[in-house]
């Protein structure tokens, strides 16, 4: 569909030369600089094809992103909810942009997240519209005062795409929030989808939202201040199985893709399991997960609060095994296993499984 698109397009430009489109091109951008030709039309054609030109450029990224989770929009419906618009379609975050709100309207009709959502493309009809749209510190939802800037500087260039993908790769907020996580006061939820919801890998790198609720504050690993997701998601591409636009890690096909970090672990074997991290968290995450269970707090079928909860029914537990379980399900939804955080995430299951085993004695 899309390639089709891209031959017409290479046709329009044809017919651009002989003047036919100009009148639309010269309407909608900014006149393009002026060229050997003088400004006659044919410089508005000069900007276009410096991106609509046989060369590769938006093949392979068209290619590549038709082949990610967000241009399979799964999730589009969502955007027909206020709240959700703001993550799950192009127009609700064009307005939370605009608005810095985090509250946007329910869209019809929406687009899924494309091009324009990260790019500024079509503004001055010239390559600077590769910029990415937005790259300002993250203020999160569970936290609006807060701001949080994951931008990485390498040799005096800034990348700033985690604060980018942050806007969407973050919690929704607790509702009820817990005020005293360490506490065993109870608290009533009256939803079984009470938790950080499913995509808080920003926060996860920057060792943000989770509850502390044992002795000592959570760790952090290097990765928050080195890696960004530019780094690890949208690296070396095979074909549009991993990498590149595809933002994906890992394909049947290709298995892990590592040769995004060689630049900074030459010595990786063929998986993520760096170190056994991976493993190590696993087996964590499934020691907590049992512990959960056996309270009765998780029901690991839906992933979610267990039992009929409702606002007549609610679900009365004391707060710091509401925090225990919102940490658990903070690190099932991340899904790199420790890959984001180590530290963090290994202190965030230890500290739970204490706290259960404790309890049985
Ligand atoms: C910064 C690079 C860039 C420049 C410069 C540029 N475009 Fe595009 N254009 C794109 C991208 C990216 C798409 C979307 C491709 C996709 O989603 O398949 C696109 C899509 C289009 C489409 C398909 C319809 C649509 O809106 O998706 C048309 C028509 C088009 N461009 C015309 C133009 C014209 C005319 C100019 C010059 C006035 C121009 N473009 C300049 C990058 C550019
Ligand atoms: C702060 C941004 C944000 C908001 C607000 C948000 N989502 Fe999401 N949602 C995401 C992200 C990011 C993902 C993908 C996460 C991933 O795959 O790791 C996602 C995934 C999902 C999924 C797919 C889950 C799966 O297991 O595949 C559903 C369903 C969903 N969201 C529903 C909703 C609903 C309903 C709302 C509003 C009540 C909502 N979302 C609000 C960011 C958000
Ligand atoms: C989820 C966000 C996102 C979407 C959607 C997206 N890109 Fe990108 N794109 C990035 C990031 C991040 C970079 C790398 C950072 C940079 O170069 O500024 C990038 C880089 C690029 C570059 C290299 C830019 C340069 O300055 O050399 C091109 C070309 C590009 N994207 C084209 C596309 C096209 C075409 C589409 C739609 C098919 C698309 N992108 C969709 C995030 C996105
Ligand atoms: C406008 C909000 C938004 C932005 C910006 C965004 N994402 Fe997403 N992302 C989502 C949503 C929503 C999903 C789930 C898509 C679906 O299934 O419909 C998702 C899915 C993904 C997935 C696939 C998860 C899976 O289930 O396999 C990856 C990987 C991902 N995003 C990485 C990124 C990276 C890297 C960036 C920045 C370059 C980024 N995203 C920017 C909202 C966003
Ligand atoms: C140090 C490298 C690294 C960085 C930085 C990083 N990721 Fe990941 N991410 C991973 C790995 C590894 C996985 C697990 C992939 C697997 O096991 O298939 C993962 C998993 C994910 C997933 C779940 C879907 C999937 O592909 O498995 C999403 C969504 C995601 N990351 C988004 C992000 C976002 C958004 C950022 C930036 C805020 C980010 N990541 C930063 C390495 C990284
Ligand atoms: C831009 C550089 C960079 C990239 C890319 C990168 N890392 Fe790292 N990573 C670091 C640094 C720096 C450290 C801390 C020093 C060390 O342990 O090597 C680290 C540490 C780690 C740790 C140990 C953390 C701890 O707490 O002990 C793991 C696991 C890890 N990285 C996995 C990965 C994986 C898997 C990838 C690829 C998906 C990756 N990293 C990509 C820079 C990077």
């Amino acid at each position: 569909m899309k390639r089709l698109l891209l031959l017409v397009l290479s046709g329009i430009m044809v017919m651009a030369v002989s003047g036919l489109i100009f009148i639309g091109c010269t309407k909608e951008g900014p006149q393009g600089p002026a060229g050997a030709n003088g400004s006659n039309g044919k410089d508005a054609n000069a900007t276009c094809t410096l991106c609509h030109t046989f060369s590769d450029t938006i093949v392979v990224k068209v290619f590549q992103y038709d082949a990610s989770k967000h241009a399979s929009a799964s999730t589009i419906a969502e955007a027909a909810r206020s709240g959700c618009s703001g993550c799950h379609s192009h127009e609700g975050f064009l307005e939370k942009l605009q608005t810095g709100s985090t509250v946007t309207q329910a869209y019809a009709d929406a687009a899924p997240i494309n091009c324009r959502t990260c790019h500024l493309i079509h503004s001055t009809y010239t390559p600077a519209d590769w910029t990415l749209r937005s790259v300002t510190p993250v203020h999160p939802y569970i936290d609006t005062t807060a701001s949080i800037d994951l931008s990485v500087t390498t040799n005096g260039i800034v990348d700033g795409t985690s604060n980018l993908c942050g806007k969407c790769h973050q919690a929704r907020p607790a509702v009820p929030p817990l005020t005293n996580p360490k506490g065993t006061d109870t608290i009533a939820i009256t939803s079984n989808r009470w938790g950080p919801h499913h995509g808080p890998q920003f926060l996860m790198l920057a060792a943000k939202g989770a509850y502390e609720m044992g002795t000592a504050a959570f760790r952090t690993s290097p990765h928050k201040d080195k890696a960004t997701c530019h780094d690890c998601h949208l690296g070396t591409a095979q074909g549009n199985f991993v990498g590149g636009h595809t933002l994906t890690m890992s394909s049947l096909s290709t298995g892990d893709n590592v040769a995004v970090c060689k630049p900074c672990h030459a010595s990786i074997g063929t998986t993520f399991d760096y170190n056994g991290v991976q493993t190590e968290i696993t087996t964590k995450l499934n020691q907590l997960k049992v512990l959960l269970v056996q309270n009765n707090i998780l029901d690991s079928v839906n992933m979610v609060l267990k039992g009929s909860i409702s606002a007549t029914k609610p679900f009365k537990r004391p707060q710091i095994q509401l925090a225990i379980y919102w940490n658990f399900s903070m690190v099932y939804a991340d899904r790199s296993m420790g890959v984001h955080n180590h530290l963090y995430t290994l202190d965030m299951l230890t500290d739970g499984i204490q706290y259960f085993t404790g309890l049985k004695k």
